[in-house]
């Protein structure tokens, strides 16, 4: 039985989603199509990742086969850095909803809290970030309050927003986020997050739950750990009879988290979606718990730099 998360007006989301970060074109299609027909039911994307038109075209012909109906699927989509501005988000979105074959999106997030100049993909400069005192969070959230008003979007929220952030935001929010993706795994536990955002209500979303060992090469450091290699994850598996990739899904299910571990191999999606049966009890989650290191696979490092509004990471995260 698939676990869920239980929105204010109703709406569920299945715990276990699909990624698609990293999945190239001409691989998203089949990987896409594959889920939805073994049991997939949410799924979630990003323009940034510049595979939203593939991944439409799955959801398009899914839907036309009688696979998969509109209302059984939860889709995210998230703003890309270089829309901050209000007139930018909504075409924003409706680039994205043209894309994903979709009409309404179940859940549009703010990608990062980072402003960039329309255009820029990745920053090369300083030169290429915006001032969030020229251009506010709170600004880039009214309009997307207002994606949520036209129905565009039927729930709204961030990503990668740290406490201070998400207070910040609630204080000018009309329509509150609902959502928080951000990177979480035994590596990255974030309870202090995590208990701040079950307290006001914001659901999280764990990215990179496998240690996403498929990042793009600058964001590699040599001495960086292997979490699919990690002892203890490994015993809990031998005793459960299951992955490592298992027990690590089920673990951020286990917390009430969202989780949405990436794969484009059918035998590996299989056993993602599998991982909801995996019943990890007190002692292995205890074990679990001693394995936090505030590790970061996805630093930050791209958003911080001299003369930008971001100096350090440290600001970015608030840690
Ligand atoms: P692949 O897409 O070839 O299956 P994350 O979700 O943390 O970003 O991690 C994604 C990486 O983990 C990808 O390299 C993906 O490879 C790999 N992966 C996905 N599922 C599993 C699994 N069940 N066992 C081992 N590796 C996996």
């Amino acid at each position: 039985m698939m676990k869920i998360l239980q929105f204010r007006n109703g709406d569920t989301m299945p715990a276990i989603g699909l990624g698609t970060w990293k999945s190239k074109e001409g691989e998203v299609y089949k990987a896409v199509t594959e889920a939805l027909r073994i049991g997939y039911r949410h799924i979630d994307c990003a323009a940034i990742y510049g595979n939203e038109a593939e991944i439409g075209q799955a959801f398009k012909d899914a839907m036309a086969s009688g696979v998969v109906q509109r209302e059984d699927l939860w889709v995210t989509s998230k703003l890309w850095n270089n829309a901050h501005r209000k007139e930018q988000v909504l075409p924003a979105l409706q680039q994205t909803l043209r894309d994903l074959n979709l009409d309404y999106l179940d859940l549009y997030i703010i990608h990062w809290p980072v402003a960039l100049k329309e255009g820029i993909g990745f920053p090369g400069s300083a030169e290429d970030f915006l001032s969030l005192d020229e251009v506010p969070l709170s600004e880039t959230w009214e309009a997307m309050e207002q994606c949520a008003e036209q129905g565009l979007a039927r729930h709204i929220g961030v990503s990668n927003f740290s406490i201070p952030k998400i207070k910040n935001l609630l204080s000018t929010a009309r329509i509150r986020p609902e959502m928080n993706q951000v990177e979480m795994h035994p590596y990255l536990q974030q309870n202090a997050l995590l208990n701040y955002c079950k307290q006001e209500n914001v659901h999280i979303t764990a990215y990179s739950p496998l240690g996403s060992s498929d990042r793009p090469v600058h964001l590699i450091q040599t001495n960086d750990p292997v979490l699919l290699e990690d002892a203890t994850i490994a015993a809990i598996a031998e005793k459960h009879s299951c992955s490592p990739a298992q027990v690590l899904i089920s673990w951020a299910v286990h917390r009430g988290t969202s989780v949405i571990p990436k794969s484009v191999s059918p035998v590996r999606l299989q056993q993602n979606l599998e991982a909801a049966s995996v019943a990890l009890d007190g002692e292995d989650m205890a074990q679990i718990a001693e394995l936090d290191r505030g590790f970061r696979f996805i630093n930050g490092s791209t958003w911080a730099r001299e003369g930008a509004y971001y100096t350090t990471t440290a600001e970015l995260w608030d840690e």
